[in-house]
């Protein structure tokens, strides 16, 4: 089997998952926390590289303050530093980090920190992320370097996009998993997605366990990535 060098995740239905139980809409974000874990140690040792997982969106700003607060608190405890080196890991994290509070913030960058020397997979939390702030920033630097005079306009292609966005420290993403049923994008990575294979499941998050991995996985290398090119040319 072919390994995705790059998976990202849109990591939804933890409300659904508590509400079928007639928990609150936390307790579904909790688990969703131990499947971030399980699914982090399988894509390690699978030898994934990197692993982007939607975990706070800009619009998620709008929910109701006290789930806000709960998901801002699960996400600081979630920082366990030993969890990430026992895995090798590095964490990296993506987003209008200003918005986010500030002892949420000193962990993950604590975080970031002890993990930077690790050299197995790097795992990036989007946190506050949406892909049009996050390209919205990307031209707004390169207008500036041009207003500056340190380019030209002929000068901007593809790539200079590609490194002025959060994302630039990682290949594009092969395979882009969406759980939770809804079949749409939900303002991540629009423009790093432009080839990557997608799999949407019905499965919650919270249930979202190592088999549903491989059945991801299976899938993806039953596609044929062509480029635009030909079948016969692919197979060339
Ligand atoms: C995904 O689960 C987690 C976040 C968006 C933070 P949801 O909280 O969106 O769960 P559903 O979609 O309401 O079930
Ligand atoms: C997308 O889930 C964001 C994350 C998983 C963090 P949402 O549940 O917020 O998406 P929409 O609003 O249903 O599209
Ligand atoms: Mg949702």
């Amino acid at each position: 089997m072919r390994i995705p060098q790059h998976i990202a995740i849109i990591m939804d239905g933890n409300g659904r998952w508590a509400k079928a139980r007639g928990l609150n809409r936390s307790m579904g974000h909790q688990e969703g926390v131990e499947a971030v874990r399980r699914i982090t140690t399988a894509c390690s040792n699978m030898g994934v590289k990197y692993l982007t997982l939607y975990t706070f969106s800009t619009e998620n700003w709008n929910r109701p303050a006290p789930e806000v607060a709960a998901l801002m608190q699960l996400i600081l405890e979630a920082m366990e530093e030993e969890i990430f080196m026992k895995n090798n890991v590095r964490m990296r994290v993506i987003g209008d980090l200003s918005r986010v509070p500030e002892n949420v913030l000193a962990s993950i960058r604590h975080c970031e920190q002890r993990t930077s020397t690790n050299t197995g997979m790097t795992m990036v939390i989007a946190l506050s992320y949406s892909s049009k702030w996050e390209i919205t920033e990307a031209v707004r630097q390169i207008a500036r370097e041009a207003a500056e005079g340190t380019r030209t306009i002929e000068s901007i292609d593809e790539t200079t996009i590609d490194r002025h966005l959060a994302t630039s420290f990682m290949p594009d993403p092969d395979l882009l998993i969406r759980t939770g049923g809804e079949l749409r994008l939900s303002n991540y990575l629009l423009w790093q997605l432009a080839y990557a294979e997608f799999y949407f499941t019905d499965t919650l998050w919270p249930d979202f366990d190592e088999p549903h991995l491989q059945a991801a996985i299976e899938e993806y290398n039953n596609r044929e990535r062509r480029y635009g090119k030909t079948s016969e040319q692919v197979a060339e």
